[in-house]
């Protein structure tokens, strides 16, 4: 008897799992989530799907509110971060935890067209497409009500993402997008996972190249909330480049340090240039000249941009340049040696120059990332 209910007890538990899972990455978005969830009601009607939420322990506990939600809704899902922000991450957590066959994402703000979510599934189900994306730039797509700059920004980011994309997409930079899991699980190994944009990434990690398919949407305005692009979210767009860009060899972050680096060189060259030959100062003088200045214009180029996400404001822009400074005398001292040294060895100035730039970059790189610009 008891061996027979507790078979009949598996049974009823035994409902099959959706075919489609909605991941929608949130942050403060707790004024969207129902118009959300009735849209997708009204575009996927009896279609077996769940929606995932994954947020990120916003503050107007969108979390708690999709969990109450859940509870009359078997459909819905939602995944709680603390302590971590990112919508790529967001949306990889979410993947990782779906087991339907297919997955979308979609945001949570409702500025994307939930109504292509079945013609989407359509073509993936029909054609041998691998991933279909809501474009709006194809056909009938479009910007809507969007502030021309916005549209001016995105159409830039679109022009820089085709450098490291395998193939020809109008609108890498969408949001919107449905595959097969298999395929994201796929390349979710080799995602570059920072920043904001997942599918650039995706495309850009898969082993295979993907067949994409992209139908027109109009972006909407959003009604509620604010939007999260700021300019890390763009800084992390251009490590995500340079990422691609450097088969994810070398780290965006050495990468961005040495292209600065490179400028330090030219400061520094026409400094020692300046000083050797034109004030005809001693070697000595020249060097230790162009490295303060070579150091100065470093700090300033890697605080704007090497290492935007930790940048030194206000008054620790002064402790930052000091500790910059004090750091990299270190490598200073053994670039004006080195270079001093290998000049009396009757060496060209300029090789000099160079040979004392390479040991003290070394320092710099390793010292700065550990003092200077630690945390926060
Ligand atoms: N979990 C989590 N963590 N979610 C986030 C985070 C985060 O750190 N940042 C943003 N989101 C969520 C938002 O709550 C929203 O649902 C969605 O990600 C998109 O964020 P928005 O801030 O509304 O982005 P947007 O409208 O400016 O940018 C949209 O257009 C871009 C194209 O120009 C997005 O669709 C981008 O993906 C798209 O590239
Ligand atoms: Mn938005």
């Amino acid at each position: 008897m008891y061996q027979e209910q507790k078979i009949f007890a598996v049974d009823i538990l035994r409902q099959p799992s959706p075919i489609l899972s909605i991941v929608v990455p949130t942050f403060n978005e707790r004024a969207n989530i129902e118009p959300l969830l009735a849209l997708l009601n009204n575009a996927l009607l009896t279609l077996p799907h769940e929606v995932i939420f994954v947020d990120d322990n916003s503050t107007d506990k969108t979390a708690e509110f999709v969990k109450s939600l859940a509870k009359n809704d078997s459909r819905v899902r939602c995944i709680e971060r603390i302590g971590r922000r990112g919508l790529s991450s967001a949306v990889v957590e979410g993947v990782l935890s779906s087991s339907a066959e297919f997955v979308a994402v979609i945001d949570a703000d409702l500025q994307h067209d939930e109504t292509l979510l079945p013609h989407m599934l359509n073509l993936l189900q029909k054609s041998d497409t691998d991933v279909v994306i809501g474009s709006r730039y194809v056909n009938d797509g479009g910007f809507g009500e969007w502030a021309a700059s916005r549209v001016w920004m995105s159409k830039i980011a679109t022009y820089l993402a085709s450098a490291v994309m395998p193939q020809k997409i109008s609108d890498p930079m969408s949001g919107f997008f449905m595959t097969r899991r298999e395929l994201f699980d796929e390349a979710t190994p080799h995602l570059s996972v920072s920043g904001y944009k997942i599918l650039l990434d995706f495309l850009a990690s898969s082993p295979r190249k993907l067949k994409c398919s992209e139908l027109p949407y109009i972006f909407r305005l959003r009604q509620n909330g604010d939007s999260k692009l700021d300019s890390l979210v763009l800084w992390e767009y251009a490590m995500l480049l340079i990422d691609k860009l450097f088969g994810g060899y070398v780290p965006a972050r050495f990468v961005m340090f040495s292209f600065v680096g490179g400028l330090g060189v030219a400061v520094h060259m026409l400094t020692l240039k300046a000083c050797f030959q034109v004030l005809e100062t001693s070697f000595q003088t020249a060097q230790i000249s162009a490295t303060i200045i070579a150091m100065v214009v470093n700090f300033v180029l890697n605080n704007r941009f090497t290492y935007l996400d930790k940048r030194l404001t206000g008054a620790k822009i002064l402790t930052g340049l000091l500790s910059f400074m004090a750091v990299c005398s270190v490598g200073a001292f053994a670039n004006v040696g080195i270079a001093s040294y290998i000049f009396k060895s009757a060496y060209q100035w300029w090789v000099a120059g160079l040979a004392g730039i390479l040991v003290g970059t070394v320092f710099n790189y390793t010292l700065t990332s550990l003092f200077t610009w630690r945390k926060r």
